[in-house]
């Protein structure tokens, strides 16, 4: 028997719809622990409102998201809104007893990080932070290839986040663009926790960030654009058994071609493994013997959480973000198990110090020593 969750959505644009459509065919799912159901969102935008009237179920819609946290029903909050807006509402959310899905970067900025993990550590709550990428098969894959030990002596890590969402001169500004909204950080934080999420649950925190960063057009149609579109940042990280070793991190809005393409490669000695959402059912993993060898496997549809759909298929953005939450539920009742968690209050603190550190060497044209103290 699964228990109902009702869940209340703030910021109902891109995610928050997505997330509607996740709850909208949950009976995919085989075997959930729960039943969660969309049941209010508030948007301080009316057409954005308006989408949600399509939801069944969906009854409460607001421009006040105070009156979503006024309801006894709610269990849990999902909030999608502009980075400058986090703290406030996260900090709301969980003061009205709520537990929270947040989404990255988790507040604006490190300050603001530090100040809404405070009030997680206080709230007795459950959080979690958003980053669904991990979820593909191919990625969980490569998570469980890495963490073996197999790999032999690592040699290098390189995952990474590739848009050419602004390599369109004429795309309008918007609140991604501009640090006042999205924050200093920019493309850090706009792509960064989806980089760090594997990395980091393999306990690689990088010690140190030299940082290439690039801007993009400063202005567009309706808008001054002053944020980082484009981070490369070269890492030095402690990985067990291996020593120090190189980690590039990459996270950009102007990769041309790339439409929406996450990836992660781990390389060692004896083996290695490679996934990217590029060819979504595709691993590639190295093992070295007598010959070299790379192979291609087609994994298809072994997601973590199993689903009606057919072994063979291909997984997409809509199914990985529905595993996500599965794993957001499922940790949330004490079940997950072996399944992938969802990004922990501490792993966007971390990305925090990370990027901070970014900017520094950016700013000094110097590699950074990082503390995560
Ligand atoms: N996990 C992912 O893959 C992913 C993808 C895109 C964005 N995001 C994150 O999701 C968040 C939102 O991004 P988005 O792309 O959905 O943005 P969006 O601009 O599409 O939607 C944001 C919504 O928030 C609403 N809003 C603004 N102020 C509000 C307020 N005070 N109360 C209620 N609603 C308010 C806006 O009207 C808008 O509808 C950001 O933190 C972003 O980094 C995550």
């Amino acid at each position: 028997m699964s228990s109902k969750i009702n869940v209340g959505v703030i910021g109902g644009g891109l995610m928050g719809r997505e997330v509607a459509s996740a709850f909208g065919r949950w009976f995919a799912l085989n075997d959930s622990h729960v039943n969660p159901a969309l049941i209010g969102v508030a948007d301080v935008s009316a057409d954005a409102l308006d989408w949600f009237k399509s939801v069944p179920g969906c009854i409460t819609l607001t421009q006040d998201y105070r009156e979503l946290l006024a309801d006894s029903e709610i269990d849990v909050v999902y909030v999608a809104v502009p980075h400058n807006l986090h703290e406030k509402i996260y900090t709301d959310v969980l003061d009205a007893g709520k537990d929270l899905l947040a989404e990255k970067p988790f507040g604006i900025d490190l300050e603001a990080a530090e100040r809404i993990l405070s009030k997680v550590a206080n709230s007795g709550r459950f959080v979690r932070c958003s980053s669904e990428f991990p979820y593909f098969p191919g990625a969980q894959r490569v998570y469980n290839a890495a963490s073996s030990g197999k790999f032999g002596r690592i040699l290098e890590v390189r995952s990474g986040f590739h848009h050419s969402s602004d390599l369109d001169p004429n795309k309008s500004a918007n609140w991604k663009r501009q640090s006042a909204t999205c924050g200093e950080i920019g493309v850090l934080g706009d792509l960064g926790m989806h980089v760090c999420h594997v990395p980091f649950r393999l306990g690689w925190k990088p010690n140190s960030v030299y940082a290439q960063l690039q801007k993009g057009y400063p202005e567009r149609p309706g808008g001054i654009c002053d944020t980082w579109d484009n981070a490369m940042l070269h890492t030095w990280v402690e990985v067990e058994g291996s020593g120090e070793v190189p980690m590039r991190l990459e996270m950009k809005r102007l990769a041309p071609g790339e439409t929406d393409t996450w990836f992660i490669e781990v390389l060692g000695t004896e083996g290695g493994a490679k996934f990217s959402t590029k060819n979504p059912r595709t691993l590639w993993t190295f093992s070295r013997g007598s010959e070299q060898k790379w192979s291609r496997i087609d994994i298809g549809f072994d997601t973590s959480f199993k689903t009606i759909t057919g072994g063979i298929f291909e997984p997409g953005f809509p199914d990985v973000l529905m595993q996500m939450w599965a794993a957001f539920f499922a940790e949330r009742e004490g079940v997950l198990g072996e399944h992938f968690g969802c990004v922990t209050p501490d792993e966007a603190l971390f990305s925090h110090k990370l990027f901070g550190a970014a900017i520094e060497s950016q700013k000094s044209n110097q590699s950074i020593s990082i503390n995560y103290e």
